[in-house]
């Protein structure tokens, strides 16, 4: 059955139609009219949706346009996104529902319904304000995939004390530099974290950037694994202590925050030197990520959503934590990898659970398909209704796989497109959506996409171009944190009036959206978003390197992978061993992602007159492919 308002024949190449079990209870029934109605009139569009959720004082304006590109939403409203996520369930029957359930890679489980979750952040929260966290410190996190990662969020967010969030797979530069710039003064950490059957050493980690970092006086330790960890006395606390103090009663107030004070600032890789911090707000991103969450994924209350992402990057701050939440839904979280013990980990939890929507990225999808059918052909999948991909464009390949496999044919595939600084989902199907494999769609209510070339103007249907969001929207990031012409040159200089997006796509004749993939120095390596420039700094850390050039290339598995040019300091010469302990060094200051999968040692690297390294040139030599304009390469 086709219930989408376009003529189905007038739809171009392979095209999956929606299927009636799906689109029937479906909570968006049309597309186009809406769609239209929405970009007509975003204010009202944007006002509505606020108008669904609790306000302590309703805004005076919607957007407030009137200092560009710093663009401000629900103006004068007061709200906080914990008390829509949390305290106003606790008056329905949300109340006992459960709200997270949690699996750890070695198999033990928690559950907390709405009651219990709050009353956790109620206790953090209060632990957090006896410590002199107040409104406005900023609180960084490093934790494993483990419920404490969610609470700790909740509860700064409770007090109004923005939390940055850094992946527990980054190591200890990433975290140092990340530190430094929030001026943090409160950790949150655990002893480890479980991966593939061993302990990552958060805590190690964590130890070995403090000594790098000063600004932190009190560090809060979870404790996860239980593994043997230095404590640093009156600076190290661990959490089950902290709990347990009279302080940490089961009520707390939550901070009435403006709309458009920051809830919290997430680093992600850019363009140029280290990683810049995008804030989001409580009032614009709470009614973005609430509503794109609603609309896209079509949440029920008898849903069980599992976002396979961390909670420490984007996916898992929107569509972990906050938009389920905000729902009402019931999420599941699972700490470890997905293929331990066996590759038929995830496919047993979604029987086990009766997990209805999945959303995942590609390279987890190609991941899992290398291991074959079997693995997945052995559990009963039917729970699910919905799949969902994020992070990199699909290959129809992984796409069919999904779709078949692991849906059984029966699930339509929101493949999302979105990034860290648009707070949620900007290019998406709905439920009702006609799918071609491979493309995100078309935009969001409200979202205001086009592609375009160098000097502006709308390419044609089919042609590659920049794409770019010609409108703000209300889960759009404020700015780049203590850097405001950061903000302004990285994402509204290029095109002026516009959001640069840094990616390149096509929109075919029936106005889909295909992403192509970064125009800039950032590299997705499964997914994981990676600056050339970080890398090459970390490389160029050690002391054997003069120089570095990182290129992504594309790998068939993680979509892309980091390739290494290095040129040595005098004296040292490049050897196999020499190469590894390089790829460790990066691994070591950055993360695992980070590790490239090949360092080549080289005597120059090619450089503009105006000494610029030409990635381009080196990805086209790396490639086999046509060099293209070298008039600008000094000799
Ligand atoms: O290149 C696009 C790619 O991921 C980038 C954003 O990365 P990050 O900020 O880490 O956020 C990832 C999760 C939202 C984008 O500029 N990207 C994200 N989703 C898709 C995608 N590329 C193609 N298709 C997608 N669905």
């Amino acid at each position: 059955m086709f219930q989408s308002d376009e003529p189905r024949d007038s739809i171009e190449g392979e095209v999956f139609y929606p299927m009636k079990q799906v689109t029937k209870n479906a909570t968006v029934q049309e597309y186009e009219r809406l769609y239209q109605e929405s970009l007509r009139d975003p204010q009202t569009f944007w006002g509505e949706r606020a108008g669904e959720l609790d306000w302590f004082r309703k805004w005076d304006q919607v957007l407030d346009e009137s200092n560009p590109p710093f663009y401000k939403w629900f103006v004068g409203g007061k709200t906080n996104i914990v008390y829509n996520a949390l305290d106003r369930h606790l008056k329905t029957f949300r109340k006992n529902k459960l709200a997270l359930i949690w699996e750890g890679e070695p198999g033990d489980t928690r559950t907390y319904s709405y009651f219990s979750l709050n009353r956790e952040v109620c206790k953090f929260s209060n632990v957090l304000r006896s410590m002199g966290v107040k409104k406005g410190d900023i609180v960084t996190i490093y934790l494993p995939r483990i419920p404490e990662q969610v609470i700790a969020m909740l509860a700064c967010a409770k007090i109004g004390a923005p939390h940055s969030v850094v992946y527990g797979g980054f190591s200890v530069e990433a975290l140092a530099e990340r530190i430094e710039d929030a001026q943090s003064r409160v950790l949150i950490t655990a002893d480890g974290g479980w991966l593939r059957g061993k302990t990552v050493e958060l805590k190690n980690i964590a130890d070995e950037a403090l000594a790098r970092q000063p600004t932190i006086e009190s560090c809060i330790v979870v404790k996860r694994t239980g593994q043997d960890i230095y404590m640093e006395p009156g600076r190290d606390y661990w959490y089950h202590d902290l709990m347990s103090l009279p302080i940490s009663t089961n009520s707390c107030q939550t901070e009435a925050m403006d709309a458009e004070d920051p809830l919290f600032v997430l680093y992600t890789s850019g363009t140029t030197g280290r990683p810049k911090g995008v804030v989001h707000t409580h009032g614009g991103y709470m009614v973005y990520t609430y509503t794109t969450f609603k609309y896209v994924f079509d949440i029920k209350d008898e849903d069980r959503w599992w976002c396979a992402a961390d909670p420490g990057w984007i996916t898992g701050h929107s569509y972990i934590v906050y938009a389920p939440l905000l729902n009402g839904a019931t999420s599941f979280l699972y700490e470890g990898a997905p293929n331990h013990p066996y590759p038929n980990r995830w496919w047993r939890m979604i029987e086990n659970y009766g997990v209805t929507i999945l959303y995942t990225a590609p390279t987890a999808i190609r991941g899992l398909m290398r291991f074959g059918d079997a693995w997945a052909n052995r559990h009963d999948l039917s729970s699910l209704r919905l799949l969902g991909s994020v992070g990199e464009p699909i290959n129809p390949e992984a796409w069919k796989w999904y779709f078949n496999v692991i849906g059984r044919g029966n699930c339509p595939i929101m493949d999302t497109w979105w990034q860290t600084e648009t707070g949620g989902f900007m290019i998406s199907p709905l439920p009702i959506t006609p799918l071609k494999p491979g493309s995100a769609t078309r935009p969001f209510f409200g979202i205001d996409v086009d592609v375009i070339n160098e000097e502006g103007a709308p390419v044609a249907a089919g042609e590659e171009g920049y794409l770019v969001v010609n409108k703000p929207w209300p889960g759009m990031l404020r700015t780049v944190y203590r850097d405001p012409d950061r903000y302004v040159q990285q994402y509204w200089t290029k095109f002026p009036g516009r959001y640069q997006t840094g990616d390149s796509a096509r929109k075919d004749k029936d106005g889909y959206m295909w992403i192509i993939g970064r125009m800039d120095d950032v590299i997705k390596v499964s997914g994981y978003r990676l600056g050339t420039a970080e890398v090459e700094s970390a490389l160029v850390s050690h002391q054997a390197v003069a120089e570095a050039a990182a290129i992504g290339v594309p790998h068939e598995l993680k979509g892309n992978a980091i390739h290494a040019y290095v040129i040595l300091r005098n004296n040292v010469t490049g050897s196999d061993r020499l190469a590894e302990e390089l790829r460790n060094h990066v691994a070591h200051e950055i993360g695992p992602i980070a590790r490239p999968e090949t360092v080549t040692f080289v005597d120059t690297l090619p450089k503009t007159r105006s000494g610029k390294i030409m990635r381009r040139l080196l990805r086209a030599r790396a490639l086999g492919q046509p060099e293209g304009d070298v008039s600008t390469l000094e000799d």
